[in-house]
């Protein structure tokens, strides 16, 4: 007898979830056999998704459209909590999928729980140990991780937390990244773009690509890192500082008036993802409160210092790939001085390799939800 065609409902909402969902959907829709997709976008983020569905070819058949400009996390759970539950209801689907520590993966699993379809957790077990910070990301995925019912771990510490925590072993399956995918299917698919950022840059120059847009570090943190890009572009007559502004008006309002009339400062819109990767590439040193940015620097043998307390990445650390040096401007400006000035200290920081995936995870993602429907929710 043939097998069931399983039904999966797989759910973004951000930049970071449309990169790391894109490989699994891609996936499961080149297996039609065994997978039908419908694609949720909940629209947390309204601009920020739409040069990544073009790029990896993948329109949400569903748009929940929840953003509106400054949303607070309330709206945020509320109005996917209203809007997703109908949806589940039309779809009834095996399987409901959500990546990462989102708010949008938050609603989207407890919709799906309240629902009575097993949640897939894409990205699982990441912790910091410290429930607000990332705040609100930690609670998130220490939520969906009691909710899920099929644990995508990227890495095996990652893996191991989830064990700590008594998730039953069977649950779990160890798939490296999904970023890796994306980014391996964007430097084989896409040529390199032109790029008017990158060809007006003097060739002479270093360049160090900078994001920031944690809310944990929204005020004094966020002020601080900004006074250290500025004393690192004072110090460094050669470098050029990149940074991309992320749209969230308390990101952006402060980016500009702290850096908006420095020298060898660009600020810049975001950018599509092909333009971003390439300019990582043409970075020296990238500076950065991102996950995602903290995997692919890596990937691509770039230092990073990353501009947090804690992260719940620490394989990158381990590796001597990434550094972990907070917000306070003196330990920004001296480990950034460190691997600018030093060129052994820097050599050191760029042989580690990328320990975040082979850039097959959504393979193993994909297998592991051919066990379903028969295997569909735990019971734990
Ligand atoms: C969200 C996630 C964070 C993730 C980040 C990735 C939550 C609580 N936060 O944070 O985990 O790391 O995305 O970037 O889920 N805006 C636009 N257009 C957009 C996107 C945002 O105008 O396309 C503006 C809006 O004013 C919006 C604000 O940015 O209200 C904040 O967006 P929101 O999704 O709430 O938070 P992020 O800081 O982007
Ligand atoms: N990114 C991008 N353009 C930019 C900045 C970042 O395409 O201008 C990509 C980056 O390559 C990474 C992802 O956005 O894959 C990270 O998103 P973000 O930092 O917003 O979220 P986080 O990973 O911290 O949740």
């Amino acid at each position: 007898m043939a097998e069931p065609v399983r039904h999966i409902v797989a759910v973004y909402g951000t930049r970071p979830e449309t990169i790391k969902m894109a490989p699994v959907i891609r996936e499961l829709r080149a297996r039609p056999a065994q997978f039908r997709c419908t694609v949720v976008s909940t629209g947390q983020h309204r601009d920020m998704c739409r040069p990544y569905e073009e790029l990896f070819g993948i329109r949400p058949d569903i748009d929940l459209s929840i953003m509106v400009a400054g949303q607070t996390l309330d709206h945020i759970v509320g109005r996917i909590a209203e809007t997703f539950s109908p949806v589940l209801a039309a779809q009834k689907p095996d399987a409901v999928l959500v990546q990462g520590d989102t708010s949008s993966a938050f609603a989207a699993a407890l919709v799906a729980f309240h629902a009575k379809i097993a949640v897939g957790h894409v990205e699982a077990g990441l912790r910091t140990g410290n429930r607000h910070n990332p705040f609100p990301e930690e609670m998130n995925r220490r939520l969906i991780g009691a909710l899920a019912d099929l644990h995508f771990a990227p890495t095996s510490a990652s893996s191991e937390n989830l064990l700590r925590e008594g998730v039953d072993p069977a649950r779990i399956v160890v798939t490296g990244n999904t970023v890796i995918d994306a980014l391996k299917y964007l430097l084989a698919s896409t040529p390199a773009p032109r790029d008017p950022v990158l060809e007006s840059m003097d060739p002479s120059r270093r360049v160090v690509a900078v994001t920031t847009h944690r809310r944990e570090s929204f005020g004094e943190p966020l002020l601080n890192t900004l006074r250290a890009l500025r004393t690192i572009a004072t110090r460094f007559p050669d470098v050029e500082i990149v940074l991309p502004v992320h749209y969230n008006p308390n990101v952006r309002e402060h980016v500009y008036r702290e850096l908006g009339s420095m020298e060898r400062v660009r600020l810049i819109e975001p950018m599509p993802y092909e333009r971003f990767i390439r300019l990582v590439n043409r970075s020296t040193l990238v500076l950065t409160d991102s996950g995602g940015v903290q995997e692919e620097a890596p990937a691509l043998g770039k230092p990073v210092l990353v501009l947090r307390e804690t992260t719940e990445r620490p394989e990158g650390v381990t590796a001597g790939v990434a550094k972990l040096v907070g917000t306070d401007p003196a330990a920004i400006v001296d480990a950034a001085s460190e691997l600018l000035g030093n060129p052994d200290a820097y050599a050191a920081m760029t042989r580690g390799g990328s320990p975040y995936g082979d850039g097959h995870a959504a393979a193993r993602i994909a297998e592991r939800l051919l066990a379903l429907p028969h295997d569909a929710r735990a019971s734990g």
